[in-house]
């Protein structure tokens, strides 16, 4: 569904995002239905694909960060086996595609604490239970991503589902890929954590680098404690080195200001 002037609609939302990092991306597809780009017929379904490595990475990091009381948010489920390896570990996962197949795989596995959708993550969505979640993983957040607007969208309700100690799990070669479709805008490619962290300032998270490929996004704790400390306590040095700035009240940095 195109309607109006993209031009104008361009310039509107170019002035919501005049970093010259973003300049040259398409500022709103106009596209309200369906948002987000097809990947190409014979790469539609993942759910008979073997789990990416990416993906892997961050279920390594989720190990250590979840508790029988986390609630996780995984989007694009592909086989739904990061659901049959945490299931059992949390209170409840919601998994979320775009592909009917792997909608089905991932209702065939009938897991009693896994409830599955099938949404398209450019668009908003709200959490029903309104209980939020503690981890939401998308490693390939960009991948499909046809403009700042719907990338935006996505991540405003990402950061509305965040508990407030929770993160966003993504990873440094899944934010760089792109869909194989012809025409996609090359730029895409290239998304790296600094181009998340100017993002996700705008909504109050900060981009932490885990281990150099797994990435973090976190809500800005303000001045005092962050609360229930203990859950990061068997992460790695990065993510300590963070949390204890923002124990000690320091103020807290986002990466672009730690990089001038
Ligand atoms: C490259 S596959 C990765 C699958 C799995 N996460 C992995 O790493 O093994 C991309 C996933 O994102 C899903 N996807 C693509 N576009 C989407 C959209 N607009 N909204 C929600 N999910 C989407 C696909 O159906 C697929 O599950
Ligand atoms: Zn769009």
């Amino acid at each position: 569904m195109r309607e109006g002037n993209d031009q104008t609609r361009f310039e509107a939302i170019a002035e919501d995002f005049p970093e010259p990092r973003f300049q040259g991306l398409l500022g709103d597809c106009g596209e309200e239905e369906q948002p987000g780009i097809e990947d190409l017929k014979e790469w539609r379904d993942w759910s008979q694909i073997k789990t990416s490595r990416d993906q892997l990475r961050i279920e390594r990091r989720l190990l250590d960060f979840v508790n029988s009381d986390s609630r996780i948010l995984h989007v694009g489920i592909g086989n739904s086996r990061l659901a049959k390896r945490f299931a059992h570990r949390v209170r409840g996962i919601v998994g979320m595609s775009v592909s009917p197949a792997e909608i089905a795989r991932g209702q065939a596995l009938a897991i009693s604490n896994y409830e599955v959708l099938q949404w398209n993550k450019y668009r908003y969505w709200n959490d029903p239970s309104g209980e939020g979640f503690d981890a939401i993983v998308d490693n390939n957040p960009t991948g499909f991503a046809c403009c700042l607007k719907h990338l935006s969208t996505m991540l405003a309700w990402y950061a509305d589902a965040l508990r407030p100690q929770g993160a966003i799990f993504t990873d440094r070669v899944g934010l760089g890929w792109v869909v194989s479709t012809p025409g996609v805008d090359r730029r895409w490619r290239g998304f790296d954590l600094e181009d998340c962290a100017v993002m996700g300032a705008r909504l109050g998270l900060h981009a932490i680098d885990i281990d150099g490929s797994v990435y973090a996004l976190v809500k800005k704790a303000g001045r005092g404690r962050i609360g229930q400390l203990e859950r990061y306590r068997h992460w790695p040095p990065p993510l300590r080195g963070w949390l204890s700035r923002v124990e000690s009240s320091v103020t807290v940095r986002t990466l672009n200001e730690d990089r001038g």
